[in-house]
């Protein structure tokens, strides 16, 4: 794994971006893995700015997302499709017929989990995935379990996962209790990884991500075993990393 720090929030960002741009800028046709939550905000906001000045092109891109909120249509302004919608889909020129994530609508769990995890195969794999990182060291939605599963599925929300997500509701019992993800070895496919980390709420399990033992408890341990991870850091995230340096 690769660590790349940064000094603030807005640095790390225009770093995790600039990576982005190279893949995108190397292979104009690349399959992008995204991710939400607060972590990528600044990161979309750098790409369309990029975008906005004629540095970037992603008429050729195709974009998956991560995972989405189980029950929650695409105009529910606490899904993970509006949320893509309003930070990167509607602002830079993505074709609208090339930016998919599971929906969250389709009730039919079996049904939708295969034709997620098809559509990533048919798609040839992604190419550069954009990581965040839960509290818990959860990637995507693969929270802490007995065992890393492998495929799309959907999962049951850890009581962690729902208490540092109701930021984004009105009310945390608004939050929903399922969402259907990406698995370890959907996202393991991705050629590169790249896995964005601010704050010092995340500095513990950062460090346990990268050099705890590698376990289904931390989800996000696994990603020692890929062959090319980069993680970028601002110093509050890495300052127990650095604290050992
Ligand atoms: C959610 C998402 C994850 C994301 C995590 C961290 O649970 N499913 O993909 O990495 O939140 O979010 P934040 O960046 O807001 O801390």
């Amino acid at each position: 794994m690769r660590l790349i720090i940064t000094e603030h929030y807005n640095d790390m960002c225009r770093k995790a971006a600039s990576i982005m741009a190279s893949q995108i800028t190397l292979k104009p046709d690349s399959v992008l893995g995204l991710a939400t939550g607060a972590t990528p905000v600044g990161i979309y906001e750098q790409l369309t700015a990029w975008y906005q000045n004629g540095e970037l092109d992603f008429s050729q891109i195709t974009t998956v997302n991560l995972d989405e909120y189980y029950g929650l249509a695409p105009d529910n302004e606490q899904s993970y499709h509006y949320f893509m919608t309003e930070h990167l889909f509607s602002k830079v020129n993505l074709p609208k017929g090339r930016q998919f994530l599971p929906d969250g609508k389709n009730l039919d769990t079996d049904r939708e989990c295969e034709r997620y995890q098809n559509l990533i195969r048919l798609l040839g794999g992604i190419d550069m995935q954009l990581l965040g990182l839960g509290h818990n060291g959860h990637i995507g939605f693969n929270e802490p379990s007995d065992a890393f599963v492998k495929e799309v599925h959907l999962v049951k929300l850890a009581e962690q996962t729902i208490e540092a997500n109701k930021r984004f509701f009105a009310r945390a019992e608004d939050v929903p209790r399922k969402a259907y993800t990406m698995g370890i070895g959907t996202i393991f496919q991705a050629k590169k990884i790249l896995l964005a980390v601010s704050g010092a709420q995340k500095a513990k399990i950062l460090k346990q991500v990268m050099y705890g033992p590698i376990c289904p408890q931390v989800p996000g341990t696994i990603l020692q075993l890929h062959s090319d991870v980069t993680v970028v850091a601002d110093r509050e995230a890495a300052e127990e990393i650095e604290a050992e340096i």
